[in-house]
């Protein structure tokens, strides 16, 4: 993380702050030892691989390889940026933060995209009452939006003459950010423009009722159908509902959030008299979305247009919120209708109706499948299991989980009665085994070793003693290091040796720039192998970083040689033949 505020300031917060009594507040601990742990809260597991470590600083997970110190977990945890968790923490441990601190600019910079949207939403919406505007005005009463939608909504329309840089510029706004908001773009260094262009715009709110972002859609059949900002300061895509803000209240009285697809769906259904609805504007949901969600409800009826509802993709994320656990349901449309078109064509009841009589899931994907295969012969049974099997594993609640595997018995017990509960519990058994070894398989992806052990287990060293760090830079230099995380490492761990500072895991991961980084530091610092010899350990390593890196080098020559050959240069092989053999000499006189 780059560091706006000193070293100093940070290191003094960071030591005041207790990482087990400060993870505490957010999951429970167990203490293990020195250590403690617990059921990692950034990856889905039963057993605890998460660990803290009080002497170090630390946290690890050895499952899903998270890692770092006590800013990087609320960091995680909350979804902040490192300047806020830094403010929250000062507050907490009672240190002050300088006033003249970058911190205040970031801030306001974000406060300044803030206001700029807000100044751009009004602009959009004036324009409708402009005569400019008359063609979205005519597109939105063709769509049989009411005005109250519409204000409420503060849709807008944006012409195509860059009325809005023109409008910015005016008033004092720099190109540069606006830029910053994705209101306009340009081509390398050409002149600005705005990004919308000829659309109808929809604010896209949090949901506290900020805008974040804008998306806006054509008036006629041209293409690309919605544009969308893009990610800014300010906004994450896949990381907002649109249409909480205004759905809120009622997703916690009715205790259920109904889920659309586009921004049309989700004012047509609002505008029926249906609030408890936000829409996930074309994508499917997010883990980050299904968290927001969980602070108001645990309960979704999710509406697929009909003809996306065949899409096995579409069911996935419908495990994902089983996951979650949230309880999902299922509307499907009849082939062809979305919400909007529906709520048109049949009414607000019916629609309801739909929703009230929505399927679980379980029926739902079951419904599905027995179209595609047929449910009378076991092949069938077996295609259909291996479907829903993976689904009936994710449902945490035992309870839950065994009616629905007497469900499935019961709906095959239909036809040649070939396959029982039992077969399904077995069949169970074995997607669970599948999936732990799937999960794994996915965690080691994460990549949290280092390319050698040996860079990872200088490292550790150098965080032992003093005496090791300069031990280390006599012998290697900091390109001897292959993993360019160890490197960076290295090189804080060279810096802060040479400024004649303390050294300690926790601050070597405050002065990393890179989560990846700070994952394996923390990984490293968390085994428990203890050195037997330090000093021995250290030669050891020093002599077998340098002796892979003399083979490596020596491997490239022959390549270069072999090409060199190929193409008949000879003054160059001469010098690489050179270079070859003097490596080889001095190898021979170590060892
Ligand atoms: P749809 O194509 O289903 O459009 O996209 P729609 O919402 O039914 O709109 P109308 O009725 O044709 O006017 C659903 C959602 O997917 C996203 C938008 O959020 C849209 O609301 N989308 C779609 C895009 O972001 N870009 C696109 O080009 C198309
Ligand atoms: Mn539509």
């Amino acid at each position: 993380m780059p560091n706006l505020y000193s070293d100093n300031i940070i290191d003094e917060i960071r030591e005041k702050c207790n990482i087990v009594e400060i993870i505490s507040q957010y999951i429970p601990l167990k203490r293990a030892g020195r250590n403690y742990k617990a059921v990692c809260p950034f990856h889905h597991e039963k057993t605890p691989s998460f660990m803290v470590s009080p002497d170090k600083g630390i946290f690890h997970c050895f499952g899903c390889g998270a890692g770092g110190n006590v800013f990087n977990f609320i960091m995680k945890y909350e979804g902040l940026e490192f300047p806020q968790v830094l403010r929250m923490l000062a507050k907490k441990t009672g240190v002050k933060l300088p006033a003249t601190s970058t911190f205040s600019k970031e801030q306001k910079t974000s406060g300044d995209l803030f206001q700029l949207n807000e100044m751009a939403a009004s602009w959009f919406t004036n324009n409708l009452k402009k005569e400019i505007g008359q063609p979205a005005v005519g597109y939105l009463k063709k769509r049989a939006y009411q005005a109250n939608t519409i204000l409420k909504f503060r849709l807008g329309f944006a012409p195509d003459n860059n009325g809005l840089l023109n409008f910015m510029r005016a008033r004092g706004v720099q190109d540069g950010l606006l830029e910053k908001a994705g209101l306009v773009i340009r081509r390398e260094t050409g002149p600005y423009y705005d990004r919308f262009k000829q659309r109808i715009i929809f604010p896209i709110f949090d949901s506290r009722g900020r805008i974040l972002a804008f998306g806006g859609r054509v008036l006629d059949n041209s293409m690309p159908k919605y544009m969308n900002s893009p990610e800014t300061p300010i906004y994450n895509k896949g990381s907002h509902l649109y249409g909480l803000n205004f759905a809120k209240e009622e997703i916690k009285k009715q205790d259920f959030c109904i889920i659309v697809e586009g921004y049309i769906d989700l004012l047509t259904v609002h505008q029926s008299g249906i609030h408890n609805v936000v829409a996930s504007l074309g994508t499917a949901l997010t883990p980050h979305q299904i968290r927001l969600l969980k602070r108001f409800t645990h309960k979704v009826v999710v509406i697929f247009d009909a003809d996306k509802a065949g899409e096995m993709a579409s069911l996935r994320s419908l495990d994902l919120l089983i996951e979650e656990d949230v309880n999902v349901k299922v509307v499907s449309l009849p082939k062809g209708e979305d919400p909007d078109s529906y709520i048109r064509k049949s009414g607000k009841e019916e629609f309801w109706q739909k929703v009230v009589k929505s399927f679980d899931l379980f029926d739902y994907k079951l419904n599905l499948l027995s179209q595609s295969y047929d449910m009378d012969t076991t092949e069938g049974k077996v295609e259909i299991a291996r479907h829903m099997l993976p689904t009936i594993h994710r449902v945490d609640n035992a309870i839950r989980k065994s009616a629905y595997v007497k469900r499935l018995a019961q709906e095959f017990s239909r036809g040649e009665k070939t396959l029982g509960e039992e077969w399904i519990l077995t069949e169970l058994r074995k997607v669970k085994r599948d999936f732990e070894s799937y999960t794994k398989e996915e965690f080691t992806k994460v990549e949290i070793k280092a390319k050698r052990p040996a860079e990872e287990m200088l490292l550790r060293l150098s965080l032992e003693a003093e005496e090791m760090v300069v031990e280390i830079k006599r012998h290697l230099s900091l390109e001897d290091f292959q993993d360019l995380r160890i490197r960076e490492a290295m090189r804080t761990v060279f810096r802060l040796h040479d400024k004649g500072e303390l050294l300690n895991e926790a601050k070597l991961i405050s002065c990393l720039a890179s989560e990846d980084t700070a994952c394996l530091i923390s990984r490293i610092c968390s085994l428990e192998k203890e050195f037997v010899n330090q000093h021995k350990s250290l030669i050891d390593c020093i002599g077998r970083i340098k002796a892979d890196n003399l083979k490596e080098r020596l491997n490239k020559l022959q390549r270069q040689i072999k090409v060199a050959q190929s193409w008949g240069h000879k003054d160059k092989i001469e010098v690489l033949v050179g270079e070859y053999n003097s490596l080889i000499k001095r190898r021979g006189k170590k060892t």
